[in-house]
């Protein structure tokens, strides 16, 4: 039984649900206790970031929220984003033994393809925090196929998303305890070591409502990424996507 496993979480499973970050909202409004988690085997809106949907398909995937009132503030938020990131990277090189890359700020990569996503919101003083990785998938919609991927494609032979699971969760605790005792520094820092994107890389990436291109310069302290532009000056890239050029 995982719940054993993973004593100081309440999950709560659905075989098939709209969102588990909706149902996650939903049961923060109702006063859940700390570290509720919603699990789906399915979900028939599954959401992520942007507006944008996250591909859900029965049993394929592991799709969950979880409800936790750390209390931080909303500039805390990015850098607790990417500490979610550098769990889930954690949590698939170790049970998966897959090598993982992190592309700022939410998504995780196996080589130049997307594995895993994470949506972060803020609901009073609640994080609610959504992960879908794609653990069994052998195929994608079209619009995705190019972009997708899935642990089982790049070869792992999980029976079952359990241990990844748990793993996760523990990895989850570890990243929000250094987030929460030693602040975003750390966190950057990891952060950085650990992303191909974070230094050096040409990109081109949504700003202000356009496109700019230039080569990473880091992250600034709020866990913004920072690009140095041909002309030498520099921009902070607060939210939109960014893609190597
Ligand atoms: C993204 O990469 O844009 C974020 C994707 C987040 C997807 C997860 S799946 C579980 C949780 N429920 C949702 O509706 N979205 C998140």
């Amino acid at each position: 039984m995982i719940a054993a496993r993973v004593p100081r979480w309440k999950i709560n499973w659905y075989v098939t649900i709209d969102s588990t970050q909706l149902e996650a909202q939903r049961l923060a409004a109702q006063g859940c206790v700390d570290r509720t988690v919603v699990v789906a085997m399915e979900q028939t809106a599954g959401m992520g970031r942007l507006g944008r949907k996250w591909h859900s398909s029965p049993g394929e995937g592991l799709y969950f929220s979880f409800v936790w009132r750390l209390g931080l503030p909303p500039r805390d938020m990015p850098a607790y984003t990417l500490a979610l990131g550098l769990a889930v990277k954690t949590a698939i090189e170790e049970v998966a033994e897959i090598p993982c890359d992190l592309k700022w700020p939410n998504d995780v990569l196996i080589g130049t393809r997307k594995v895993s996503g994470i949506l972060t919101q803020l609901q009073d003083s609640a994080v609610i925090a959504g992960i879908g990785i794609n653990v069994g998938h052998t195929e994608f919609p079209a619009e995705i196929a190019e972009i997708a991927t899935s642990l089982r494609r790049e070869g792992a032979t999980l029976k079952t998303s359990e241990d990844l699971f748990v793993r996760l969760l523990d990895a989850i605790e570890d990243s929000t305890m250094t987030m929460i005792e030693l602040g975003r520094d750390p966190i950057l820092r990891l952060f950085g070591a650990s992303s191909s994107f974070v230094w050096g890389r040409r990109v081109v990436a949504e700003h202000d409502g356009g496109m700019v291109r230039g080569v990473t310069q880091g992250l600034d302290d709020n866990g913004f990424l920072v690009l140095r532009k041909d002309d030498g000056s520099r921009v902070t890239i607060l939210a939109g996507n960014v893609r190597p050029e």
